[in-house]
């Protein structure tokens, strides 16, 4: 059999996605596992087919697209160039591949997508809701359909601002909550598309919406059903306003959702339930007729600007649940709940109490004594919620249109015995699947790995957020320039930053200027400088998963915020900020600055003229892909004129150092390559003595705090960035970590109170992305997007024994397992199908090294330096220096 077989197999990076309207899809696979293959396989053909059913295909007959035998390597997002797709349409693919023998492997398993509506004059349907309003409450729609003949298939479009859940014949159709994600509404709104098919009844269904105010604060509803019957018959029911023409009528009503604030929390007064609203109740002797004439009718609404486009992310889902850590009884009626770490999500209630018992429900992120909440750091978030029961025995409750930052729950006004189902946990992010693993044999280590994972999947609600507890929880620009990285380590986001960089893009002005958040909602316009991440992740889209897309769109508008930024710079200096270095320990920030958290140490006008430098430079490797010769001349003769003024500045020669010579200073300089080679080692010298001055210890903000353990690691002097990275006293995570810190906070400094202190804030979660790059080794290569090839550089520390960590490329999973003994050195890892590593083993005696496997190849280049394919692979040598242990 052959083994050299297409797996994986992946549209839009996603398995056969419902509802996405690109008009030009791309595919994806991974080549086989390496357990099973030897070693080296590399793909050198494909072909990929597409057709309307799978039996054409089965068939041969690819009615859509043949893209014959193409000699290529490529397996990442490769794109559809058949005939033109139709909306609403389910298509089938398949992929075979040739080795480096050329023999073809079996075709693959054949998988489908299928189109949203590709056109905004597909939908039929009218935005819905009622004027008059029910103040701050969630409204509930309802409509009724027959369907007479059999159904092959039907297909539900749906959008409602702020949020909305779907519901029918009784039952929420799929598994997202707070949807639709959030965007600029009045440039794009997001519908998801939904299998109705086994949800529809033959004779009379009811729809059901119920509808929150969100980010929108107004609940507005958009539906269009297509069902197909098994004659070729179709049925289409949409939301429209009004009786007289419409074939479908719509009424609205409010009902148990009394309160629903993203921010404040949700009331909920189950007695207000319509017993049977969205569900034909034959037990009911009111007839449909006679409840709906209790209910208003639906209203057409001015549509929002935005067009509607397919929510091509994973949705918002409760992805964890679990019972509280500890339960402490404060009196009678009320309890303290502690969820054993800090997340984002809301708690599940089940209880039984006489009707009219409201249990209110608040949340904290830290406690003011062992028995009180400490709700003091929310600002204007009141994060609480209310539950009253109808008195109909068991019942279950968990909000809908609210979600809190927390670990500790206050729960009152709740009749006992309590037992451990009462109060469940429930953990609600973004379902971006998890995509790294680190482990080490250091403790501490880890326990900052898990921080840090918690801290980023408590921040991804459709956009990546700043914290999920405040009244805050945006996009932050800034804080994302550092974050990115960490973030595609451990998670897939290849989806999820898409998206954000088209909420950026929305807020571009004429002028370029883009925003401090997005979608635009707090902070300034133009956003800081150090707002590299517009550029940046698009940057990272194509190094880490092949996927040039976000360039190939906005190049034009990363050239205009960049050109913004120019024309406000003197001399090659850019003089603009707002926050900077953000948020050092305080001793390093300025007292009185805006939240104490502006650096003192590290000029602004330094770290805007690096990022512009930075964003300059990323225009030049972008004008070289998309083809723009002279953009990309341009914007390198711009980068020289910044890098000198740059130099000219804040280099003083006397004191051979950058700026005031603090770490954040010489560490961006280094990291953003800004120093001439004749000033690196001067430079260096100066990082360093800057952080023995701090007692090995960082005095760097959110994004410096990145650049410091970076410039460190790639400048010689590793053992002090890890020194740094597993310190346990202030400033440190370790010191986060000693004073019970599940998650990150905003925050070097253990702080409380109502001043800006979240306890959830993944802006300081760089040290995760610098212990897969540096410590497991396993980086990216910008030559190689999407892993077509990449590094293996672990580089051991003093005082570590082992790492074992997994990175889960586009062309297959990466393994690497070092393990050191005495003065030996051991490293197993795997190289996935279609992509080479390089290997890079500088700390041992090049002679030494022996490869386990008989049959190994590798090309080495240079003593201890090696490029291999795919396989698995074990490689043992002598260490240049013992490493000591403590
Ligand atoms: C956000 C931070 C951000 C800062 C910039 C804060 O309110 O929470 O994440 O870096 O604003 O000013």
């Amino acid at each position: 059999m052959n083994h050299f077989h297409p797996i994986e197999l992946r549209c839009e990076h996603s398995t056969n996605p419902i509802g996405i309207d690109t008009t030009c899809p791309r595919f994806s696979w991974s080549g086989p596992s390496t357990d099973l293959h030897p070693t080296f396989q590399v793909q050198t053909a494909y072909q990929v087919q597409v057709g309307t059913s799978r039996d054409q295909l089965n068939r041969d007959i690819p009615d859509m697209w043949d893209s014959e035998q193409v000699e290529s390597g490529e397996s990442t997002l490769v794109s559809y160039k058949g005939v033109p797709l139709e909306s609403r349409r389910r298509y089938y693919w398949r992929v075979r591949i040739w080795d480096t023998k050329g023999q073809s492997s079996e075709w693959s398993d054949i998988k489908h997508w299928e189109t949203g509506l590709l056109e905004q004059t597909d939908w039929i349907a009218k935005w819905i809701g009622y004027t008059a309003g029910w103040n701050g409450q969630a409204l509930y729609f309802r409509s009724r359909f027959t369907i007479e003949s059999p159904v092959a298939q039907a297909r539900a479009y749906i959008s409602g601002l702020g949020y909305y859940e779907f519901r029918l014949n009784g039952k929420k159709i799929g598994n997202h909550v707070l949807d639709p994600g959030w965007t600029d509404y009045s440039k794009r709104i997001l519908y998801a598309s939904y299998d109705i098919t086994q949800a529809i009844h033959s004779g009379g269904n009811v729809i059901g919406a119920i509808v929150g105010n969100g980010w929108y604060g107004m609940p507005i509803l958009l539906l269009q059903i297509h069902i197909l019957h098994t004659d070729g018959s179709e049925t289409i029911i949409a939301t429209e306003g009004g009786h007289s023409m419409s074939t479908t009528e719509w009424y609205v009503s409010c009902g148990p959702i009394q309160q629903n604030s993203i921010y404040d929390g949700e009331h909920f007064d189950a007695r207000k339930e319509k017993e049977g609203w969205d569900w034909q109740d034959i037990r009911n002797p009111m007839g449909d007729a006679d409840r709906e004439a209790m209910w208003q009718t639906a209203v057409e609404v001015p549509a929002p600007a935005g067009i509607l486009v397919a929510q091509d992310i994973e949705p918002i889902e409760v992805t964890n649940r679990w019972e509280p850590a500890k339960c402490t009884q404060l009196s009678s009626d009320s309890y303290l709940f502690d969820a054993g770490v800090n997340l984002a999500g809301w708690i599940r209630l089940q209880a039984v109490a006489p009707a009219g018992t409201t249990v209110n429900i608040h949340y904290a992120e830290t406690l003011a004594s062992s028995h009180q909440l400490s709700q003091d750091n929310l600002q204007k978030a009141a994060q609480s919620d209310s539950y009253t029961f109808k008195g109909s025995g068991m019942e279950i409750w968990e909000p809908s249109f609210t979600y809190h930052g927390f670990r500790y729950v206050k729960v009152t006004g709740l009749p006992g015995p309590i037992d451990k189902e009462t109060v469940q946990i429930c953990q609600v992010r973004s379902s971006v699947a998890p995509n790294g693993k680190f482990q080490s044999s250091h403790h501490l280590l880890n326990q900052i790995q898990e921080m840090v994972v918690q801290s980023e999947a408590s921040n991804l609600h459709s956009i990546p957020t700043d914290c999920p507890q405040r009244g805050e929880r945006l996009g932050w620009l800034n804080d994302m320039t550092v974050r990115s990285e960490q973030g595609i380590y451990n998670f897939h986001l290849a989806r999820l930053y898409r998206k954000w960089i088209d909420d950026i893009a929305d807020t571009q002005d004429t002028d370029g200027s883009i925003t401090d958040t997005a979608p635009f909602k707090w902070g300034k316009r133009p956003a800081d400088p150090v707002s590299a991440s517009f550029i940046q992740t698009a940057w990272h889209l194509c190094t880490y998963y092949g996927d040039r897309n976000a360039i190939d769109t906005h190049y034009h508008a990363f050239g205009k915020w960049v050109d913004c930024l120019l024309r406000m710079t003197e001399e090659g200096l850019l003089n603009y900020s707002s926050w900077g270095d953000w948020a050092p320990p305080k001793a390093h920030a300025i007292k009185g600055s805006v939240s104490d958290a502006v650096s003192k140490e590290t000029p602004s006008a330094l770290v805007s003229t690096a990022h512009l430098f930075h964003q300059l430079n990323l225009l030049v490797k972008m004008g070289a892909l998309v083809g723009d010769k002279d953009g990309a001349t341009l914007r390198l003769q711009q980068a020289k004129e910044i890098h000198d003024a740059f130099n000219k500045t804040f280099w003083d020669s006397n004191q051979s150092t950058y700026a005031s010579g603090n770490q954040a200073s010489n560490a961006i300089a280094l990291y953003f390559e800004l120093v001439p080679p004749a000033q690196r080692e001067d430079c260096i010298a100066s990082l360093v003595k800057a952080v023995e001055k701090e007692n090995y210890h960082l005095s760097t903000g959110n994004l410096a705090t990145k650049y410091l353990l970076e410039a460190l690691s790639l400048n010689g002097q590793h053992e002090i960035a890890y020194r740094i990275a597993t310190q346990e006293t202030y400033p440190s995570w370790g010191y986060m970590l000693a004073n019970g810190a599940t998650t990150l906070w905003e925050r070097w400094e253990h702080a409380t109170g109502n001043k800006m202190n979240s306890h959830n804030h993944p802006m300081l979660g760089s040290v995760s992305s610098w212990m897969y790059r540096h410590l497991a080794g396993i980086q990216a290569n910008e030559s190689g997007p999407g892993f077509s090839s990449f590094y293996l550089e672990p580089k051991p520390a003093v005082g570590l024994q082992h790492i074992e960590a997994s990175y889960n490329s586009p062309k297959g999973p990466i393994h690497c397992h070092w393990q050191i003994d005495l003065e030996k050195f051991r490293m197993d890892f795997s190289v996935p199908t279609n992509t080479r590593a390089e290997i890079h083993l500088p700390f041992t005696f090049p002679e030494s090294l022996k490869w386990e496997q008989a049959s190994t190849d590798p090309l080495s280049k240079k003593p201890g330096t090696y490029s291999i394919g795919a396989g698995h692979y074990t490689i043992t040598g002598l260490l240049r220096q013992p490493c000591v242990y403590t």
